[in-house]
């Protein structure tokens, strides 16, 4: 079985966008340590990310119908107003988990709002790379459950 993880507009510069908010450790780095987690808990892991909205859209039809058993996503700022990932993961029967580096609910108004969390098993928000993997941990127990 293998999870994807998912990251949308803008944490490509995470490490060097606001660390206050996001830490001071590149995306790389933390793909590596969600990797490291994985391989001790025998699932296999891939890493997409996209500043664009529809490949992010792709990305999760592509994934149907697959030997993917769990997408780990966290959107960005699409999270806030995107019904198009909204309806990405409703169309596919894949359980998405949605996962924040920031708490969202601690921060500006508008991003209090998930318009994907209803669509999504559950949410995972302001625990830094550790929300990554706490939903790793859940979806790799679901599935040998
Ligand atoms: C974020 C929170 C979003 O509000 C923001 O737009 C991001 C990152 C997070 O991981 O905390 O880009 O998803």
């Amino acid at each position: 079985m293998k999870i994807s993880v998912v990251n949308g507009a803008n944490l490509n510069l995470v490490g060097k966008r606001e660390p206050k908010y996001y830490g001071s450790e590149t995306l790389d780095t933390i793909n590596q340590e969600i990797k490291a987690k994985a391989d001790v808990l025998g699932v296999e892991v891939d890493f997409f990310q996209s500043n664009i909205e529809g490949e992010i859209i792709n990305f999760i039809h592509n994934s149907n119908n697959t030997d993917c058993g769990g997408i780990i996503l966290n959107a960005g700022a699409f999270t806030h107003y995107s019904y198009a990932i909204h309806d990405a993961i409703t169309s596919v029967d894949i359980p998405v988990v949605e996962v924040h580096l920031s708490n969202i609910h601690k921060r500006e108004e508008f991003r209090h709002k998930s318009v994907l969390s209803d669509a999504c098993v559950g949410l995972v928000t302001g625990f830094g790379k550790y929300s990554y993997i706490m939903a790793l941990e859940y979806l790799a127990a679901a599935k040998s459950t």
